[in-house]
Formats: C-alpha cells, structure tokens, sequence
C-alpha cells in the first residue's frame, strides 16, 4: 500500500528509483511520481497519474538529473489519484514521499495554514513537507526539522525526504508502515521492503517503529523515537532479482499459480524431520497440551486460510478456537484466557489490521504465533513464535501460493498440537503425516486439469453473479474462490455453506447465476450432493471440483465436472484452492482485466 523509495550516491538517481518504483508497483498503482536534487541544488520533480508507463512517458518529456532522488508509488487514501496529488510533494525547500495515513493532518494543517502557508494538494501527505519546512524557516537543520517535524506526526508513515541545496543527504522515518535501508558501496537506498532493494542491495536493515535515519553516500545513523543514536543490525536478504520476475510466464499470477507445488513442498521441508518423516515445529512458548484456547485472526485470503486452521485445530487436536477478520477482532476486542494463544497469519506480514489484533492480543497477555511470509517483518519482529511458510516473493497482488503455505503450515500445527494434547493415535498421525507429505505431487498434477478449468471459465466469465458452495474445511475455499473472482474478474460472487443455501440464496438461483461447488468425498460429500441438487432443480448450472468416487455420484447433476486427484479430506482444502484460484485466473484472462494489479487494490495493506 504505497511503496517508497530513494537514493543517495554516485550514479544518476532517476533510473535507480525507477526501478524500484517498478518492484514496488504491486503495493499501489494509480499514480507515481520521483524527485531528485538538480546539480543546482534545487529540487525537480516529475509525477504522473495512473501507472508507471505513464510516469516513464513524462520522464523522457521531463528528464530529471541528480545523484541523490526519492520515489512513491500510490494507492490512494486522501484525495483522488492525479497528477497533482501525486508524491513526492515539496515545500520550500523540502519534497517527501510518504506511505501510510497521517491521522492529524486536519488540525496540523489548520495550524501552518494561520502561518500563511498554502496546500496545493488533498493529500494528507503535504503535511510532513510544510511541517519540515517550517523548522527549516527557523535555521534548523534538516536533520533537526526532521526530527522536530516528527514528534508532530499521529498516524502511520514511512518517510523519505530529501532537501534543496544538500545533495547526498536523504532522512528517512518509519511508525506503523515498513522502511528498509539497504547499504551500497558509496551509495545507500531505503525501500519500503526488501523486493525494493533486491538488486541493490542485499545488505539490509529494517528500522524498527518510531525510528529515523539519516544517509549519506558514506555513512547511515539511526535515531529511535527519543532521538537516541542506535544500532539495528544488518540482515543478508534472501531474495534475488531471479526471483522476481515473471520467468516466461503472462502474469505473476500464472507464475504464482504454477509455484503452488514448489510453495507447498518447501513449506513442508522447513516443518518436517529430515530423519523421522514427522511433523516438527520449533518449541512453543506454552504448553501446547495445556492451552485453554486459541484466536485466531487475519485478514482477506489469510482470514479464510485461518478458517481452515479453525476446523483442523478444533477437529484434529480438540483446542477451542475463536476467529475473526483483524477489523473486528481488534475492536470487538473479546475477553482473552489466561496462558492463551494468538495466532496471526499473513503473507506481508505488514498489514495494519493484522498487526493491531496483534498488538492487542499481546497487551491482554496471549502468546503470539504468527504464520508469515516474509518472517523479518513488523509482525515478525513483534511475535513470540515465527512459523515461516516457504512461498518466496508473492508479487501479484491476489494471494495465491501464499494461501496454500498458509495452510500447510496450519496443518502442521493441527497435527503437531493433536500429537502434544494426546488427541490423535500415532497410526492417524502417520496417515495424515503422509498424506500431507504427498501433496506437492498430487498439486503438480492439477495442472494437467487447465482444459477443463477453461471450459468452466467460459461459462462464469459470462455470468454477473456467481455462487461458491463448500461445506466443512472446504467451505472457506469456497470464500476463497468467490474472493479471488470478484478480486481479479470484478464479477460479483458470494460463497455460502452449502447447508445455508436453502435457507435464502437459494432464491437467487436461475440459469443465469452458475454455481461452483467445492465438492470433495468427505464424509459431507452426500448432504453436499443434496444441496446442489436442490440448486439444480430451480435451473442451476452446476460446476463441480470434485474427485473420482464424487465425479460419479455426480455426473447427472453437474453441467461440467474437474475431477481431482484422490486426497485424504484432511489435505483436501490446500489442493482444492488450487483449481479454485485458476478458475478466478481463467475468468480475468477472458474479461481481459489487469490480472496482476486489478482495480482499486494494493498489496500489503498497510492502512486500517
Ligand atoms: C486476496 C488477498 C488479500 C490478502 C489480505 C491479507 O487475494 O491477497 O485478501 O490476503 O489483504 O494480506 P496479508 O496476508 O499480507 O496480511
């Protein structure tokens, strides 16, 4: 949500930032803009509305020079998405770029406004531009109106500035959004995250809330929020450019697709023992066998991911669970055990929501586990437990091979809390052990299934409105396709427990609305079969994922069927979300919509 970055050095700074406004393009994309100091001192600026082609358009009209520049990539929060709008925004003698939400800009704005300065944008980032320059009106530095500047701030922010007559000078400030300093050889960069950096630097530092640092080509120094100098170590990123980029492949999202297998795979590697085949995590900070209760919290796909979890820990290992999406949790605020768990899931690792139900449930005295992505994150950082899953970068901007990591990580869990709280014999251990240990195969072997996941394509890509039914541990799959449809395709699309069908949206139901089934034989495999045949007799056209044993029993009831591998109903969520997020593919490709950066998203949603 917004990506931020800058330079300062040796080389020409606009295609450094360029670059890397590329990298972060997923984190926001309706408008972008860099600036950089002239060799004259002076500030320039270049900015566009709408994606980066337009910016390069408007580079090459407007070429900017300067060793040191900064860059923003915007998803828009105050004010509509222009040019004029668009980041970095100057004052006088300062131009920032900001990622996050300034919560008093109002009331700071209504203060320099009486001292007769004039806002040229609707954003609520020209805030910290005017607020800077002030200080710099009274002879302060630029280091001392940064750090006067901030201590005025509420809200959330990741901060880049750069200052007219000090080239080779960049301050940069993180509270509540992510801000990483990666180190050159005679130049340093910040990045809103380490995808940013990647090809710049692997030698990275993330600053940790209520920091600020000030570069130069030289040198970095890093304040904490009273001002005080300190050290924050230097971490080796793992990523490499090779990593990031399409390999090939149309979309990030077909390449993400395909990776599900490699996802899932190397997310059980990091879980299992080479030697005992068994599932095994790191050491809990609490008895597992004597938790009173887990919550659980997330947002979007994440949230359905930790459904899942839901069923598995509550069927599998008899803990009892209380979930909500992160928005609510955090405010419903519902009274916490003593010695209880928290578990957050999230691929970023840097959403807002998220790391608010984290802090709270941390305050109110819970253990917190997190399943996460990118480990070294805000959430990471502030977890007692990290359970990494192995997806690597997750680039477009639907979550795709995030969602079945996130899953098979909770699967480990399940099984591992079932082993410690004595709720699972070691020959039902070993056959769900075993049956998760094969999913990478039987994974890959979805993607001999493309035709007939095509066919079903043609037939939603013409509807308006679509239904998805699961029921048990697949009914969140079901949420999920009807997430990854609307998301991607901008069809309307709800899911339902298929038992709840008859209970309202079945009225919805005629041929014009198709009906996608997450169907696999489980043991709710027949109340399921009932279910759609009550949608097929009021003119449904049915749509099935399902297995072998179900494709028979429901060959007179489905207008088209995928037929599955054979999976134990303990593994079947994980690989059913497979076929259900290339379906929502299929469709985008049909509709011709920006599949990897839809409409009015962003990734990383570091805003509430
Ligand atoms: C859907 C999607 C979102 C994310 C949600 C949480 O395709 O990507 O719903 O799952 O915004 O993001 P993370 O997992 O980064 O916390």
């Amino acid at each position: 949500m917004c990506g931020i970055c800058g330079v300062v050095g040796h080389r020409p700074a606009t295609p450094i930032v360029f670059e890397a406004l590329r990298r972060l393009e997923y984190r926001g994309y309706d408008s972008a803009g860099i600036a950089t100091i002239a060799p004259d001192g002076q500030i320039t600026r270049c900015r566009a509305a709408g994606k980066l082609d337009n910016l390069a358009a408007a580079l090459k009209a407007h070429p900017l020079q300067g060793t040191t520049g900064i860059g923003h990539t915007r998803w828009a929060t105050h004010g509509a998405p222009t040019t004029n709008n668009a980041h970095p925004h100057q004052a006088g003698r300062v131009a920032i770029v900001h990622n996050g939400i300034i919560e008093n800009f109002a009331e700071l704005k209504k203060i320099l406004e009486g001292q007769g300065r004039q806002f040229v944008t609707e954003t609520d980032s020209e805030i910290v531009a005017h607020l800077v320059d002030s200080y710099l009106d009274q002879n302060m530095t630029p280091q001392q109106a940064a750090a006067a500047a901030l201590k005025h701030l509420e809200g959330a922010y990741a901060l880049a500035m750069i200052f007219e007559d000090h080239d080779g000078l960049m301050i940069g400030a993180r509270h509540g959004a992510p801000l990483a300093i990666g180190y050159g050889e005679g130049e340093m960069f910040l990045g809103s995250d380490s995808l940013a950096l990647a090809p710049l630097s692997r030698r990275i530092t993330y600053l940790e809330d209520g920091d600020w640092c000030v570069l130069t080509p030289q040198s970095v120094e890093i304040f904490d929020r009273t001002d005080r100098k300190v050290e924050r170590p230097i971490q080796i990123a793992a990523q490499t450019q090779s990593q990031i980029g399409k390999d090939g492949y149309r979309h990030f999202m077909e390449k993400e697709l395909h990776e599900h297998p490699v996802a899932i795979g190397q997310t059980l590697q990091r879980v299992t023992d080479p030697v005992t085949r068994r599932i095994t995590l790191p050491d809990f900070p609490f008895n597992a066998a004597e938790l009173p209760r887990a919550t659980i919290s997330a947002c979007g796909s994440a949230y359905y991911a930790g459904l899942v979890g839901r069923y598995w820990l509550e069927s599998l290992a008899r803990l009892p669970v209380d979930i909500d999406v992160a928005s609510e949790m955090r405010y419903r605020a519902p009274p916490q055990p003593d010695q209880g768990m928290a578990l957050l899931i999230s691929q970023s690792g840097e959403t807002a929501d998220t790391l608010g139900v984290l802090r709270f449930l941390k305050e109110a005295g819970q253990k917190i586990v997190s399943v996460l992505n990118v480990e070294h994150s805000t959430m990471g950082r502030e977890s007692d437990l990290v359970l990494g899953m192995v997806a690597g970068p997750e680039i477009s901007v639907a979550s795709t091979k995030a969602f079945t990591a996130q899953l098979t990580v909770l699967a480990a869990l399940a099984l591992t809390f079932a082993r410690e709280r004595g709720t699972l014999d070691t020959a039902a251990e070993q056959e769900l052990t075993a049956a998760l240990l094969d999913l990478p195969s039987r994974a890959a072997e979805i993607f001999s299934h493309l035709e007939g996941i095509r066919d079903m394509a043609r037939v939603v890509a013409q509807a308006r409105d679509v239904l998805y039914l699961g029921r048990g541990s697949c009914m969140p799959i079901a949420q999920e396709g009807a997430l990854k449809l609307k998301e991607i395709s901008y069809i309307h699309a709800e899911a339902y427990a298929a038992g709840e069908l008859k209970h309202g949206p079945i009225s919805l139901i005629d041929q014009t609305v198709p009906v996608v089934a997450i169907a696999p034989s489980t043991i709710l495999f027949d109340k399921m079969l009932s279910n759609l045949q009550e949608a097929k007799a009021r003119g449904g056209r049915i749509l099935a994922f399902t297995d072998a044993a179900g494709a028979e029993k429901l060959k007179d009831v489905a207008e088209q069927i995928v037929v599955l591998p054979d999976v134990d109903a303990f593994v079947a969520p994980i690989l059913y979300a497979i076929p259900v997020q290339i379906l929502a593919y299929e469709v985008a490709l049909l509709k011709g919509t920006d599949v990897d950066q839809p409409r009015n998203l962003a990734k990383s949603v570091t805003v509430e």
